[in-house]
């Protein structure tokens, strides 16, 4: 699989450090913005200036974990596969470094103009039309990047792996600017071209799609890659991986109606949403066996092997969010769940359970890689997955009763036919679970102060052996 081993080979590594080094910040940023928004819905009285109220930071949240984390991360990991699968240095360097230069000004961009209030109302689309060109352009230079050292890698064969990043780069590039389409009016203001339920549409069939290829099929890249790297053995079927790949490329874009269940659009399009999301329980599934069968005979590595427990542990989500999802989209259950907090438990239990273990697992295994040296501390890993895996817990339980309790409050009714209970008091009943929700988030952020701390200390660690042996830095 890694076609590095025979002959060392003199890899671009520097951006792809840089690349992880941002990624663990991030996570940090992001996961306390995360904290504060869940302190500001569980004690309103801390949305005391327009600048940090809950409406204007959510979206920062999200942009910071998804698209500054998640999206450094595809990078690091991206830019790291596809040389060592393929035995090759990058296409081109220099792009990669616009590529890092390029990605971190959208993030700057979109930290000055959330806060203001400029936004376009769109969900992971919030950001004004001229950053939409920009973020379209670096995600362009990443893919050109990828695809062409595919294309002059030293290898016969292309690893899962790319196959899973290069199908993100391809349908995350067009859902974006049909999506971002709009006519701009002054700098900060544009309009959709679409409207009413087109728009509405549109906008869910990028949002699904950010979940499906973005969130998923990029990180199940990951997965394919670190999973037997970390436990030292093939992946348990090479031929199930591929069809995992096919199911979940041709599936998951025929989804994005099961966000506008009893809406405007026609009823046929949320069935359609429906049937194809149960489907997917069957690719998705099969993937994440696929990951845990890897370890088939290697179980024991558990005990010891902190890396991995991680990418363990994201797999058990991964597979629980692919079912939960499926259920959620049926029109009776959605009814329910639609609009409650069952839907913010769904997003964290495939955010922090899958996408954030997954990666946190694959940077610390890079990170000893790029470096040429251990961890500077193993049981700091160890304390950093359990605060991770009791964080995620704590949260996402916290939202299924709340969710449920939610849903239900809001459809019972009396003999007279009148609501049981005001909105009010549905919200009120929802305190002590938003609170814990903040306790939960608040656990799973200093796990990520954990790791940060971890992973400067192993990177001075490094440094300062290089200096004094002149241990060559792996690459
Ligand atoms: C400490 C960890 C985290 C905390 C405390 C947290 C908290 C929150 C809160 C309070 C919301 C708003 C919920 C609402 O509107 O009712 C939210 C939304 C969201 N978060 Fe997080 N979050 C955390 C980590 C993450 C991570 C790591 C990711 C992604 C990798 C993520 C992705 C999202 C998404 C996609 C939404 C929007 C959900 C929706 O609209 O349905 N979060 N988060
Ligand atoms: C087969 C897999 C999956 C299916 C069929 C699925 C289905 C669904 C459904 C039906 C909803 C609720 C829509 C609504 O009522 O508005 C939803 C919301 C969501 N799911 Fe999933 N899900 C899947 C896997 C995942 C995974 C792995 C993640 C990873 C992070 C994820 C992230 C989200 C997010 C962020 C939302 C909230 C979107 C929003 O309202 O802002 N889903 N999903």
């Amino acid at each position: 699989m890694d076609a590095a081993q025979a002959t060392p080979i003199k890899y671009d590594m520097d951006v792809v450090r840089w690349f992880s080094i941002a990624a663990v910040i991030y996570l940090v940023v992001g996961t306390l913005i995360g904290v504060w928004i869940a302190a500001e819905l569980a004690w309103p009285a801390l949305n005391f200036i327009p600048e940090i109220a809950f409406g204007r930071l959510r979206p920062l949240h999200t942009n910071a974990v998804i698209f500054a984390f998640g999206g450094c991360t595809l990078m690091a990991t991206g830019f790291y596969m596809v040389q060592r699968t393929g035995a090759t240095r990058l296409w081109s360097n220099g792009l990669a470094w616009f590529t890092f230069w390029g990605w971190n000004l959208v993030i700057v961009l979109a930290v000055i103009t959330l806060p203001l209030g400029i936004t376009q109302g769109k969900e992971y689309a919030e950001l004004a039309w001229p950053v939409d060109i920009l973020i379209a352009v670096v995600w362009l230079s990443f893919g050109l990047n990828h695809i062409m050292t595919v294309a002059i890698r030293k290898t016969s064969h292309i690893y899962v792996s790319n196959w899973f990043t290069m199908s993100m780069i391809v349908m995350i590039t067009y859902l974006h600017v049909v999506n971002s389409l709009a006519i701009p009016v002054s700098l900060a203001t544009s309009y959709s071209i679409f409207s009413g339920v087109q728009d509405a549409m549109i906008q869910w069939w990028w949002g699904h799609n950010a979940v499906g290829f973005y969130l998923t099929a990029g990180f199940l890249g990951i997965m394919y890659y670190f999973v037997p790297k970390q436990v030292g053995r093939p992946v348990f079927s090479y031929r199930l991986s591929v069809l995992h790949f096919w199911a979940l490329t041709f599936g998951y874009v025929w989804l994005g109606a099961h966000h506008l269940q009893y809406t405007a659009l026609p009823d046929w399009t949320g069935s359609l949403g429906a049937a194809v999301s149960l489907a997917m329980i069957i690719p998705s599934w099969g993937g994440a066996i696929n990951g845990m069968m890897t370890l088939s005979g290697a179980w024991d590595r558990l005990r010891t092997d902190y890396i991995l427990r991680f990418l363990v542990v994201a797999l058990a989500f991964y597979a629980m969010s692919t079912f939960e999802g499926p259920v959620m989209s049926i029109k009776t259950v959605n009814a329910l769940s639609h609009y409650t907090d069952w839907g913010i438990g769904h997003v964290h239990s495939g955010a922090l359970g899958w996408v954030a273990m997954v990666a946190i697992g694959a940077l610390y295994h890079m990170v000893k890689k790029l470096w040429n040296t251990e961890m500077y501390s193993d049981n700091l890993i160890n304390v950093h997955f359990w605060l991770s895996t009791i964080g995620t817990v704590v949260y996402v339980v916290a939202m299924w009763v709340s969710g449920i309790m939610q849903g239900l409050m809001w459809r019972d009714y009396d003999e007279y036919g009148a609501l049981t209970y005001t909105f009010v008091e549905s919200v009120s009943a929802m305190h002590p679970y938003y609170a814990m929700r903040t306790i939960g988030g608040l656990i799973f952020h200093l796990g990520t102060l954990v790791m940060l701390y971890n992973v400067v200390m192993t990177v001075r660690q490094a440094s300062a052996a290089r200096s004094t042996a002149a241990v060559p830095a792996q690459v």
